[in-house]
């Protein structure tokens, strides 16, 4: 069994990372932490709890965590996951709650306590962790591997080269990346290959099951762009492919290289950087007096259709 700490601002597809994640064998969620992202860290809580009741799910510990990044302003991709950020479902909690602890300080319990080293699985902006790894360094040892879904080796969604949850808090990535802990970025490069067909998504909302329902009206989520009200619908798992890749990485292609963030201002800022100019144990080109960058597994394509089966 992989046993993880999901780390979450559902968000559309974190919601099916999380039924994903809850109802596979394979692995058993010991804590779920909420940070801003797609949405407030309010509707990031609820809509958390929501899935959890849809899915009759045993008492895993909910904390909300940070309410906006580190150094910048909250920016809801609201025109995505809805203004709630769940599709406008507004899923009831029952008599669900989450913990009184900040999620940072149930992320730390939780590493401490276990017997072995957990996976975390950051579906969202980084900020919960950087703020974990900065607090509570002893934790490091605590954690197995980062598993996150973030960046892109090509083209970014939130700007031309940024992806969303790294250019949410830049910052807070940087101090992911560059802290030491065994790392598996899954990008944009493989997010947007996992598509649902539009007949699946019908059949789903067409089904008499509750969960299916709810699964369709995720998938076949309207996006109304505010700019020019063009509709857009993906039907893309996203972040539950991230968790596919941990229980079945046979189904996805992963290569090894250095990667880095910008923060720096301008039209790159929150690009993930992976450095392809040569295999890792070649002598690889660093500018004088930079420090070797740190290195990721990183996702760079999946057999969609297996993925697809999978989930
Ligand atoms: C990521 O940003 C959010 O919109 C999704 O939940 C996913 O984690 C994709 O860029
Ligand atoms: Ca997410």
């Amino acid at each position: 069994k992989r046993n993880v700490i999901l780390d979450v601002d559902t968000g559309i597809d974190d919601a099916m990372a999380i039924m994903f994640a809850v109802r596979h064998p394979g692995i058993d969620v010991r804590a779920i932490s909420c940070v801003a992202g797609n949405a407030s860290l309010e509707r990031v809580v609820t809509n958390t709890l929501g899935v959890l009741e849809l899915l009759d799910a045993p008492p895993i510990p909910v904390a909300g965590g940070a309410q906006q990044p580190l150094i910048e302003p909250s920016r809801p991709a609201s025109w995505v996951h809805g203004a709630d950020g769940l599709a406008g479902l507004d899923l009831p909690v029952g008599g669900r709650k989450p913990v009184q602890q900040h999620a940072v300080e149930l992320m730390r319990q939780t590493l401490m306590a276990a017997a072995e080293p957990l996976t975390v699985v950051c579906l969202a902006p980084m900020t919960n962790l950087a703020l974990l790894l900065r607090t509570h360094p002893e934790v490091i040892e605590r954690i197995e591997r980062v598993v996150f879904m973030g960046g892109a080796v090509a083209d970014g969604n939130a700007t031309a080269l940024a992806e969303f949850n790294v250019w949410h808090d830049p910052e807070a990535a940087y101090v992911v990346l560059n802290s030491g802990v065994p790392l598996t970025m899954y990008g944009l490069d493989v997010f947007h290959t996992v598509e649902a067909s539009a007949e699946t998504t019908a059949d789903l909302k067409a089904s008499g099951q509750r969960l299916d329902q709810v699964l369709g009206a995720l998938l076949g989520y309207e996006m109304v762009n505010p700019l020019t009200g063009a509709i857009t619908v993906n039907r893309v798992i996203g972040d539950a492919g991230a968790v596919c890749a941990i229980t079945s990485p046979e189904l996805f292609r992963f290569e090894t290289w250095p990667l880095q963030v910008e923060l720096a201002p301008g039209l790159s800022r929150g690009q993930t950087v992976v450095d392809r100019r040569r295999a890792i144990g070649e002598d690889t080109f660093y500018p004088t007096g930079q420090r070797p960058w740190p290195t990721a597994d990183i996702a760079l394509s999946a057999d969609p259709e297996a993925v697809l089966q999978l989930f």
